[in-house]
């Protein structure tokens, strides 16, 4: 079976989202840039975006994701009609965790919307906008979820930090069934979210990973800071309490817990 006409009828079977449209190609730089091409020309919201392989997928903070085959690279159009949509990229993190339990396995979400599985990075979220003079005319939520891919096919210097739900539990899943999922939890945090942030922030901190007080480094913009975690707060922003106690609120970036060795 054609995979988009397989991922619509996934969708379908379990009163996920109906796509406005799918391209799904072997190989494409980036759906993301893909997508964001088709939002300016116009789309519909929920134009989905997929390939088996990407040779410029693009990570947050401008890296690279590395893109071989066995990972599900997804970009989904969303026109939202929010006051905010400050906590969108967080629900979809939220999504994808949902997603990933529903298929067996357990994760934990590292701030603002990296899913952790056994510690290691199971999926990454891009979210890239564009506004006019109302607000914010369209959202292009990137996913990368690794399904089975071979770490040998990372570079080297990543391949530790990176794991798969093959690797998880989940083996044999096909990439339609697990966009499908995607596809859906997002859907469902995707209305959630017009009733008010509640119900995405609490999903979201119950996901998140136990680093509350805890030390961590954080890369955001030129200077490195580093502090205490203490919270996500009601737009997703993070709170940072610097060493002088100096409290921080990040709109983005990239953490690492500081692990004290014995004696420091
Ligand atoms: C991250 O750095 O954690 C975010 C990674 C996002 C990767 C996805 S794969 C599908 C989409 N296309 C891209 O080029 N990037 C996103």
């Amino acid at each position: 079976m054609d995979r988009a006409f397989a991922l619509a009828a996934a969708l379908a079977a379990r009163g996920g989202p109906r796509l406005a449209g799918v391209e799904w190609p072997v190989s494409i730089g980036s759906t993301s840039d893909r997508l964001k091409t088709l939002a300016r020309g116009g789309a519909p919201e929920w134009t989905v975006v997929l390939a088996d392989i990407q040779t410029g997928g693009r990570g947050r903070e401008g890296r690279t994701w590395v893109s071989p085959p066995g990972g599900l690279y997804l970009s989904v159009l969303l026109r939202p009609r929010l006051d905010s949509v400050s906590l969108l990229p967080l629900a979809a993190g939220v999504a994808v965790a949902e997603a990933a339990g529903e298929l067996g396995v357990r994760t934990e979400l590292k701030w603002p919307n990296d899913v952790l599985a056994s510690g290691r990075k199971l999926a990454g979220i891009l979210s890239e906008a564009a506004s006019g003079p109302a607000g914010v005319e369209w959202v292009a939520l990137g996913i990368g979820v690794n399904v089975s891919l071979d770490a040998a096919s990372l570079p080297p210097e990543i391949q530790g930090a990176v794991t798969s739900l093959a690797v998880e539990g989940a083996a044999a899943v096909p990439v339609h069934v697990v966009a499908a999922a995607v596809l859906a939890r997002l859907a469902v945090c995707y209305d959630a979210l017009r009733s008010g942030p509640g119900a995405i922030l609490s999903a979201w901190r119950s996901h998140a990973a136990a680093w509350w007080g805890s030390l961590a480094d954080v890369r955001a913009g030129e200077v490195p800071l580093r502090g205490r975690l203490l919270e996500v707060d009601d737009d997703g922003a993070l709170v940072l309490e610097l060493e002088g106690g100096e409290r921080r609120r990040l709109l983005s970036g990239e953490v690492t817990r500081v692990r004290r060795t014995a004696g420091t």
